[in-house]
């Protein structure tokens, strides 16, 4: 089961996001070489702020480029909001996510011997994240009643803190509420964005994996209450294993793209090979 993860693309109507980065170019840019790499996919994973203003033009490009993506791959996709996310434009271009039971954009997919549930931690008029009551009822029961092997769950706050104080600072605050609900369940790991920088953590007994953005990085060694940018794009290539293990690689990229300074079949550059 490969999966590709991506986070933060923040794609807008129009304009560039800190007055430099056209999050269109960048999200083409993370997506240049996934086909040409002959890799099996299976999910496409969007871990939230889709779009940096909530405008339904933004979706509607990013919807274009994902269905494109997805069809071209063969493989499923599951998207989840962010704290710069607007649920109503969001679930009005992208169908099937919203949950007549909790009202929020939560949804759970099944693919081979993995379940996948998306939660919806978007606090309208908040950067931080949360999840309800009737979301944590609904989760503990989709992994009580779950006849999948193993689960993973994608949320846009990771529940887990950042080294960069400000991003802890605006962080999943309903941390208890959601260690009773993932009781009920054997949850592997947990598929996470909103830090736009790489973390490794485990949360009750999951392992948590925070995905960097495709528009910008911010840098983990930030000053203690500065965030500190810069350009650059990231996001994960995960292999899980029908034990419910993973093989986890972060694929970095400049951006403006640069020429590579290495580019030829392995038969032509003379190194000795097992
Ligand atoms: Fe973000
Ligand atoms: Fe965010």
């Amino acid at each position: 089961m490969n999966i590709v993860h991506f986070s933060d693309p923040h794609i807008m109507a129009e304009g560039l996001l800190h007055g430099v980065i056209d999050t269109g170019k960048t999200f083409s840019a993370a997506l240049k070489g996934l086909s040409e790499s002959g890799k099996k996919v299976d999910l496409v994973v969007v871990s939230g702020d889709l779009a940096n203003s909530g405008e339904s033009e933004a979706y509607e490009k990013l919807y274009f480029t994902l269905e494109n993506l997805v069809s071209a791959l063969g493989c499923a996709l599951l998207a989840v909001p962010g704290n710069h996310d607007n649920r109503k434009n969001f679930s009005a271009v992208f169908p099937g996510v919203q949950n007549g039971i909790t009202g929020r954009m939560d949804q759970q997919l099944e693919l081979g011997d993995w379940q996948f549930i998306g939660l919806d931690t978007l606090a309208e008029g908040h950067d931080y994240g949360e999840m309800t009551l009737s979301q944590a009822e609904w989760l503990e029961n989709v992994l009580r009643n779950s006849t999948s092997r193993h689960s993973a769950l994608v949320m846009h706050h990771p529940p887990i803190d950042s080294p960069t104080v400000g991003m802890s600072k605006i962080g999943f605050r309903n941390k208890d509420l959601l260690s009773s609900a993932l009781a009920a369940g054997n949850v592997r790991f947990i598929l996470a964005g909103h830090y736009h920088h790489f973390v490794f953590s485990d949360f009750c007994g999951a392992k948590v994996i925070v995905a960097s953005s495709t528009a910008y990085q911010i840098d983990p060694m930030s000053p203690e209450d500065f965030l500190r940018g810069y350009q650059g794009i990231g996001f994960n290539f995960m292999t899980l294993t029908d034990e419910g293990n993973c093989h986890l690689s972060q694929v970095n990229k400049s951006y403006p793209l640069s020429s590579p300074v290495l580019d030829a079949p392995i038969a032509e550059l003379g190194i000795s090979i097992y």
